[in-house]
């Protein structure tokens, strides 16, 4: 993996260059039915290894303006190589909504977890993550999960505010990977060893917008939190 860490640091270099650059990649995705849960997400494939990549996709309600909460259907293919992923909704590790993820059978786990340096993260209990009846599996490649996240695309932020993830728009998330396992996989509190490679995906929403996202939700055994639209819920 000794490449990967390559490509990372030419991103942290890539950051050096001031935020007006022209030679920032425009947010993009492809659209992706998955008719295993019938949810339409926007895709992006971030690269793990040389050979292998983690795909992210993301689904949400239509009628979300930006600045309301809304929940999202997150759905993650890994390759069988790695321990953990994670993908971190503000761009950077620290002090935002946290998504890590690890094989356990033919579930796989999803913790929510919350940095406030480059250390170990810990647990966060502004995001809950419910999984769905169906988008779960392991097989002899790769892993597979599919779960709400209530708090994802919301929080407050290190400057004494909150931070909308744009549900029209696009976002510089951040991802991190290992090789390495934990040890008690069923657990969402497992202790996960550091990453192997870190990098950044500039995803665009476009392609996952879901009409009928409570009635899909209800499809796959999950009850909606009314969330979207409700512009007095607090943070
Ligand atoms: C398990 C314990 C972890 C440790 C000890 C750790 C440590 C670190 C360190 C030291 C850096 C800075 C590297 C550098 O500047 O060269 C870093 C960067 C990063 N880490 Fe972690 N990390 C951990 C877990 C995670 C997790 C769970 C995520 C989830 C996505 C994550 C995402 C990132 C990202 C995106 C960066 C690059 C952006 C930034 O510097 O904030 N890390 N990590
Ligand atoms: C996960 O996968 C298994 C086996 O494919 C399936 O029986 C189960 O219903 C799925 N969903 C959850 C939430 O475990
Ligand atoms: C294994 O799972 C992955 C991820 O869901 C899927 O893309 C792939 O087709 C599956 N392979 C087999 C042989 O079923
Ligand atoms: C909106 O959010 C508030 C505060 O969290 C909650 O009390 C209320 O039930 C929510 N309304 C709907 C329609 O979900």
């Amino acid at each position: 993996m000794h490449f990967t860490y390559g490509l990372a640091a030419l991103a942290g270099l890539a950051q050096a260059w001031p935020a007006t650059s022209k030679h920032s990649l425009a947010p993009r995705s492809t659209s992706f039915f998955d008719s295993e849960t019938g949810f339409t997400f926007s895709e992006t494939k971030a690269a793990a290894t040389l050979s292998s990549s983690i795909i992210y996709r993301i689904a949400q309600p239509s009628n979300v303006q930006y600045g309301q909460p809304y929940d999202v259907v997150i759905q993650v293919v890994a390759p069988n190589s790695l321990g953990w992923v994670g993908l971190a909704w503000g761009g950077s590790m620290v002090r935002n909504p946290l998504t890590v993820a690890y094989p356990n059978g033919q579930r796989p786990t999803v913790s929510s977890r919350w940095a406030t340096g480059h250390y170990t993260p810990g647990q966060y209990s502004g995001a809950t993550y419910t999984p769905l009846s169906t988008g779960n599996r392991s097989n002899g490649t790769h892993w597979q999960y599919t779960v709400k996240c209530t708090g994802c695309t919301t929080w407050s932020n290190n400057f004494g505010g909150i931070t909308w993830v744009d549900p029209n728009g696009g976002k510089r998330f951040g991802f991190a990977a290992s090789a390495s396992r934990v040890s008690n996989p069923s657990s969402t509190s497992a202790t996960i060893p550091v990453h192997d490679v870190y990098n950044y995906i500039s995803h665009s929403f476009s392609g996952g917008a879901n009409q009928d996202f409570d009635a899909l939700l209800a499809r796959n055994g999950v009850s909606s939190t009314a969330e979207a639209g409700n512009t007095s819920k607090k943070l």
